[in-house]
């Protein structure tokens, strides 16, 4: 379906940990309801370098009486961040979206794990919102594993803490929370879901998600995992956000995170090619 690149105004761009802004745009109220785990493409109104939109996962959406609020969490990484980080209240934006396929929600898994590294925080706290608000009911529970290196790198916390949620704070050093990589921590609390009636979502840097389907390889949990490629168009023209995924009888096969994804089941993935 084709979608509208819609002109955002910023009404707030602000640093909340180290190297990481919360910013705020206000679109037409015609922008399109986004599912967790969706994307927009951003690109700075009136500049052409960096040339190329960047892809943000959603992180929060509201419906005021005339216009949309769109929140985006970002990490500076690079060229675009960097220049984003300095825009001030009133510049303008252009965003496509919302993109791509967002989470499947469970209505039938009583535990609803959600394990969020780094600014895989952005998507999974919009999840944990959304089934707070719509899916949970007395039997059903969210759990939220959220990890960072450290207390000054972790995000997420404001939105944790304004859920009926378990969350389980990890910091690689210790200085917050549970000591050690979220990963560790989930393995070891495993046991305490019954694999049938669990539904795991997780994003995060490569590396955490592929020591996750290490962790759930052989176990009947189901898992899906919003991916991070670099993208070009992101409507899933130029196949430059492609991953291999484990293909019929054994051939190699290939997915565009921008339009198949971003969210996949975890064992659709080749991690050994990625
Ligand atoms: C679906 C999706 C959702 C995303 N959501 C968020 C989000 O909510 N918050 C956020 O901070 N970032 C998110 N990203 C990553 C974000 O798009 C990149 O960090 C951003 O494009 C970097 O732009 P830049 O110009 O600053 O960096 P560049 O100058 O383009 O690159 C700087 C460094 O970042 C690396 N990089 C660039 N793009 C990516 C990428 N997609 N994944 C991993 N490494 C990358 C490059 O390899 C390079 O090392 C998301 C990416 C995707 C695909
Ligand atoms: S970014 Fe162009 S196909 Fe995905």
């Amino acid at each position: 379906m084709a979608k509208n690149i819609y002109i955002g105004e910023i009404f707030k761009n602000e640093e909340i940990a180290q190297d990481c802004f919360l910013m705020s745009v206000a679109l037409h109220s015609t922008f399109a309801e986004p599912q967790p785990g969706q994307f927009v493409m951003l690109r700075i109104s009136g500049i052409s370098e960096p040339f190329l939109a960047r892809p943000f996962s959603i992180y929060s959406f509201q419906r005021e009486t005339d216009f949309c609020r769109i929140d985006l969490l970002y990490q500076v990484v690079g060229k675009g961040t960097q220049i984003l980080a300095g825009l001030i209240k009133g510049s303008q934006v252009e965003i496509l979206g919302p993109l791509g396929n967002g989470f499947e929600i469970s209505q039938s898994a009583r535990n609803l794990v959600l394990i969020a590294g780094g600014m895989g925080a952005a998507p999974l706290s919009f999840l944990a919102e959304y089934l707070d608000n719509k899916v949970c009911s007395g039997s059903s529970k969210i759990y939220f594993y959220l990890g960072a290196r450290n207390s000054e790198t972790l995000i997420g916390m404001d939105k944790i803490n304004n859920l009926t949620c378990t969350a389980v704070i990890c910091t690689d050093d210790g200085s917050l929370g549970e000591k050690g990589l979220v990963t560790q921590i989930l393995a070891q609390d495993l046991k305490k879901y019954a694999p049938d009636q669990t539904m795991i979502y997780a994003c995060g840097p490569k590396p955490m998600l592929k020591e996750l389907a290490k962790i759930l390889q052989g176990t009947k949990f189901k898992c899906q995992v919003s991916l991070e490629e670099r993208m070009a168009c992101g409507v899933g023209a130029c196949l430059g956000c492609a991953v291999e995924v484990k293909g019929k009888k054994g051939m190699a096969a290939y997915k565009r995170v921008c339009a198949d994804g971003p969210v996949f089941y975890i064992d659709e993935i080749a991690w050994k090619k990625i």
